[in-house]
């Protein structure tokens, strides 16, 4: 089978390809490398932006997965035009095409921002929407386009993401569990803007996991699904790094708790992709710290701006010409 996974050399896909090529996948990716690039040398590579491949680039393509575009809320802030172009505009771009050149599957990476601020309840995929910032809308919008393509032909996955943590070749420190290990380690100190918010989090290994059972689905599955290692409290994502790096490396931690509000805040039920999708994550915020402990040689220069995805971003705003961006100048 051949896959083509839009924005593959990024935090995810550079531990997702690595499974699906050890699965036995072709695999290509076309990606603009904001980045760079930690992928093997058997990922065949269309160095381009999603807008410029056509309905004849997809033809020999079995399943197409989209990782692309604006990953978080401060690049959707920075430039809330470019968000709406690369994160709604570019997903049903892709899967248009992808439809049209007989492609059989489209998995599309959502989020469970989509939620925006709920009350303390589990929300699984049948509850309402409602996020009022530029991240939270695209992703939905991206989701929403992708489905409505959907047909007997071609099957439509929405995986719904908590926030993913854990370590990748293509490291971000700007993911939340990633971040406190960084100034805890760093600093010796985690700050913590409310402790009291709920969060899903993914362990990368889950959330690359809940990928290949996506791809290896029955043809017939398609919809929308949650995906969360847990559900935790900041607060208590804090207590569990802190001790953890205690434990581990007899780190001693101060905590930094204030009270600032959030625009999100929720908690999510994923029941649907253990019985539909048989997913069933093993990770854990523990798990998470251990992965990173162990692999904390390879990003020890903190500070560097490849592991955020704002302070690149912003560079490459004003040094490079990416194609798509143009357009929402
Ligand atoms: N990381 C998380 O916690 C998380 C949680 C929920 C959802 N998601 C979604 O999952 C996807 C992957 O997240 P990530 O953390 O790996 O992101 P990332 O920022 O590390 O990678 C995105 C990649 O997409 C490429 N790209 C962006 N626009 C492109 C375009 N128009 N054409 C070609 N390539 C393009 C970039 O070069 C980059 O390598 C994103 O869509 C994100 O919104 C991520």
């Amino acid at each position: 089978m051949k896959l083509l996974v839009a924005g593959g050399a990024g935090y995810l896909g550079s531990v997702l390809i690595p499974r699906l090529l050890d699965r036995g996948y072709e695999v290509d990716v076309v990606e603009l490398f904001w980045f760079g690039n930690s992928l093997p040398d058997q990922v065949g590579i269309l160095n381009k932006d999603i807008f410029s491949l056509t309905v004849e680039d997809l033809r020999h393509y079995d399943q197409v997965i989209f990782l692309a575009g604006l990953s978080n809320d401060p690049m959707a802030e920075y430039s809330p035009s470019k968000n709406f172009v690369l994160n709604a505009a570019a997903p049903a771009y892709l899967g248009y095409i992808a439809k049209n050149a007989g492609v059989k599957r489209y998995i599309y990476a959502s989020s469970c921002s989509v939620y925006g601020y709920t009350e303390n309840e589990l929300y699984d995929e049948t509850r309402h929407v409602s996020s009022s910032y530029p991240y939270g809308i695209s992703k939905l919008q991206g989701e929403q386009a992708a489905l409505q393509l959907m047909g007997d032909n071609f099957s439509v996955i929405s995986l719904r993401k908590g926030t993913i943590s854990g370590y990748s070749p293509r490291m971000r420190l700007d993911l939340i569990v990633n971040t406190m290990f960084k100034t805890a380690v760093r600093d010796g100190l985690i700050t913590v803007n409310n402790p009291s918010i709920w969060r899903p989090i993914l362990s990368i290994d889950d959330a690359a996991t809940a990928y290949v059972r996506a791809v290896e689905a029955n043809a017939k599955i398609s919809g929308v699904f949650n995906l969360a290692s847990g559900n935790y409290t900041v607060g208590e994502v804090a207590d569990i790094v802190r001790n953890r790096l205690d434990e581990q490396l007899a780190l001693r931690i101060q905590l930094n708790i204030k009270h600032i509000q959030d625009f999100r805040n929720y908690k999510v039920s994923t029941e649907k992709a253990a019985n539909v999708l048989s997913f069933h994550p093993t990770g854990s915020v523990k798990s998470i710290v251990d992965n990173l402990i162990e692999n904390s040689h390879n990003f020890r220069d903190w500070d560097n701006p490849l592991y955020s995805n704002i302070l690149t971003f912003r560079e490459l705003d004003n040094k490079v010409e990416i194609p798509s961006m143009a357009v929402a100048q």
